[in-house]
């Protein structure tokens, strides 16, 4: 509630300012000198390096983690890109989740192998077997827990221990977890990283990311995102401080209400499975029930069978449900994700339907619930055709 709260900030009012500027100005040439040299330290220095409104939220958002700092992006996939740039080059190797958010893993592809960074992917059920994969020049290991749509929770406790033994950087996307739930860096993860857009805002209105570090990593991490030129508007950032104020409270009203959805839909006869950290159909859910303090809005399903018209039936025009390829805002989506999971190149899979993603917002469960229910009526006409 007070994170990012103090005088400094705020001055005679309760939220910080939208502090807007690309120029800072200085009355002395002692004062520019200073900024110059402490700009790395929270001192007014260029817009680019941010404003006070910044510097509030990245220090609630330090202090949320338990980290050193916060850089903050401009969106959630440049936290990932800056986090991993700041600590691969030319010659290094990856270790990659292949669970992992498709876009971390074209970027891996491309613009790293571009220059010369070769990435593994590992099996999410790896834990301390991993150690099998990293050789002489692995120098970061990049985790996604659960993996984006196909949900397995990883056990990160056990791969940490891998990356400490061979002196590794440990990089994870804590997007779906978010730091209300889950403190990586209390576990020994290096850098902690969400999409801000997601729950942290909260309202599906803004683009905004943030990367947390250790004292190891901390320096490295900001040095090199302010290098790379990441900077995000102040009218985004203030709008996920205060997004912050109500995290708690949202996310115990998504996790309320996707566990009844999840419940309701777990007795249908047409789904085959849950993938839903709270129930143990999810690869993992032991690990998410050991280390995580909290759920949310967003879960996966795989239905018994039927066909990519079937699916089309059962999610289109749906009354509550929309489809996008977001989630965290206080609206109710879906996603027919079964193409995505394909591209997975560690494991396969092989389930036996197609793989829906729902992300179940603050509507009432009942009205959720009811128009899944018409829905899977239309997918069962439409496989009786
Ligand atoms: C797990 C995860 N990480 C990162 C991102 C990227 O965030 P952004 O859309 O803010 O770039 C997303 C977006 O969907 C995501 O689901």
């Amino acid at each position: 509630m007070h994170a990012g709260r103090s005088k400094k900030y705020t001055g005679d009012i309760v939220n910080p300012r939208i502090a807007r500027a690309s120029t800072i100005v200085f009355d002395t040439i002692a004062e520019l000198e200073h900024a110059v040299r402490y700009r790395h330290d929270g001192v007014p220095y260029y817009g680019r390096r941010g404003t006070t409104t910044t510097f509030a939220f990245a220090e609630a958002m330090a202090q949320l983690d338990n980290a050193a700092g916060c850089y903050v992006y401009p969106c959630g996939t440049a936290a990932i890109t800056g986090a991993l740039l700041s600590f691969l080059g030319n010659g290094d190797h990856l270790l990659v989740v292949d669970s992992v958010y498709e876009p971390t893993r074209y970027f891996c592809n491309q613009t790293l192998a571009r220059m010369g960074v070769e990435t593994t992917y590992y099996d999410p059920a790896l834990g301390e077997d991993l150690d099998q994969l990293v050789q002489s020049n692995t120098k970061v290991i990049f985790l996604e827990s659960p993996g984006s749509l196909s949900m397995e929770v990883q056990d990160l406790p056990a791969i940490v221990k891998v990356a400490q033994k061979h002196g590794i950087v440990t990089i994870l996307d804590n997007t779906y977890a978010t730091s209300w739930n889950f403190k990586p860096l209390d576990l020994g993860i290096d850098i902690s990283l969400q999409s801000a857009t997601k729950y942290i805002c909260g309202h599906s209105d803004v683009m905004l990311g943030i990367a947390c570090a250790n004292e190891h990593c901390w320096d490295i991490l900001q040095r090199n995102s302010y290098e790379l030129a990441f900077c995000a508007s102040v009218d985004d950032i203030y709008t996920a401080l205060r997004g912050i104020r109500t995290l708690g409270v949202r996310l115990k009203q998504h996790q309320d209400n996707a566990l009844s959805v999840a419940r309701w839909l777990d007795g249908r006869s047409e789904v085959d499975h849950l993938r839903h950290p709270a129930f143990a159909s999810c690869p993992g859910s032991e690990y998410y029930q050991r280390d995580v303090g909290g759920g949310n809005g967003l879960f996966s399903f795989v239905l018994k069978g039927g066909d990519d018209a079937a699916v089309a039936a059962m999610l289109d025009n749906m009354n509550l449900f929309k489809m996008g390829f977001s989630w965290g805002g206080f609206e109710s989506l879906a996603l027919y994700a079964n193409n995505m999971p394909a591209k997975r190149s560690a494991t396969v899979w092989d389930q036996p339907g197609p793989l829906v993603r729902l992300h179940i917002g603050l509507e009432d469960p009942q009205d959720l619930i009811d128009d899944l229910a018409a829905g899977l009526d239309r997918f069962i006409k439409a496989l009786a055709r």
